[in-house]
C-alpha cells in the first residue's frame, strides 16, 4: 500500500470485532509511528496501551461516570469556540453520517461511550511542562500510527471521548503526575457488518484552505 492509498483508506472506524490486535502488528505500528518528525527530535509522546482486563476496568469506570452524568473533563481543554469556517464544516458532519450510515447512526453515542468496543486503546500523553509545539509532534505521531494501522489491515479512531474521564485513566493506567493525557486512539479490526463504518467523511475543496502566493 502506498502512502497515498493509506491516506485514502484510513477512515475513523466506530465499531470493532472483539478479535485482539496481534502484539507483533501493534509493535510494528508503534515503531512506524515513532518515525514522526518532532521539534529538535524531542519525541515527546508517552504511550499507554489498554487491553484486556485493564480496558474492561476503564470501560466500567467510564460507565459509572456516564451513569452519574459526570462532566467531561479532558486534560487538554475542550475548545470553547470555533471560527465561522470550522463551524460550517462541523455542521456538515452529522447530516453526512446519517446519509452514509442510515439507522446505524443511532449507535453513535453508545459506541462512543463503550470505546467503540475496540480491543485496544492507545493513550498519547506528554509531559505537562511541554508547550503546544509538542502537541504538533503528537498529531504527527497519531497520523503515522493510524496510517501504519491502515497498512496493516487495522482500523482506528482518534477520539476525545476516550479521554474525557482522566481520573479513571490515571487510576487504571498508573499514569505519573508529570504527564498530561492528550488524545486516545482506539485500534482493532473494524466490524465490517456495522453500517456506522460506512461513513466516508468529505473534505472541502483544497482551494478553500490553500493559497498559492506567487
Ligand atoms: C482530536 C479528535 C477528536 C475526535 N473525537 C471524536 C469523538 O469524540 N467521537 C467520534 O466519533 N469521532 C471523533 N473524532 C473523529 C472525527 O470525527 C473524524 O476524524 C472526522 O469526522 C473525519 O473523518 P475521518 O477520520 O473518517 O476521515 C475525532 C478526531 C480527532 C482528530
Amino acid at each position: 500500500m502506498t502512502v497515498g492509498e493509506a491516506l485514502l483508506v484510513r477512515r475513523s472506524k466506530r465499531a470493532y470485532s472483539p478479535e485482539p490486535v496481534p502484539r507483533d502488528k501493534l509493535l510494528k505500528i508503534l515503531k512506524d509511528a515513532a518515525r514522526a518528525p518532532s521539534a529538535e527530535n524531542t519525541q515527546p509522546w508517552e504511550i499507554y496501551i489498554a487491553e484486556g482486563e485493564t480496558l474492561k476496568r476503564i470501560k466500567a469506570g467510564y460507565a459509572e461516570c456516564y451513569a452519574y452524568s459526570v462532566k467531561a473533563n479532558p486534560e487538554l481543554a475542550l475548545p470553547t469556540e470555533w471560527t465561522e469556517d470550522t463551524t460550517r464544516r462541523k455542521r456538515g458532519l452529522f447530516p453526512d453520517m446519517v446519509h452514509d450510515c442510515g439507522e446505524a447512526i443511532h449507535q453513535f453515542a453508545a459506541l462512543n461511550q463503550s470505546m467503540f468496543n475496540a480491543p485496544a486503546v492507545i493513550y498519547i500523553c506528554m509531559d505537562k511542562m511541554l508547550s503546544s509545539w509538542s502537541i504538533y509532534d503528537i498529531g504527527a505521531y497519531a497520523q503515522g500510527f493510524m496510517l501504519s494501522a491502515a497498512e496493516n489491515g487495522l482500523g482506528t479512531i482518534p477520539s476525545v471521548t476516550l479521554v474525557i474521564y482522566p481520573e479513571v485513566l490515571r487510576k487504571e493506567l498508573h499514569l505519573p503526575d508529570n504527564l498530561k493525557i492528550i488524545i486516545g486512539i482506539a485500534i482493532g479490526y473494524a466490524d465490517t457488518t456495522n453500517r456506522i463504518n460506512d461513513f466516508n467523511s468529505s473534505r472541502s475543496p483544497i482551494k478553500e484552505n490553500v493559497r498559492f502566493c506567487e
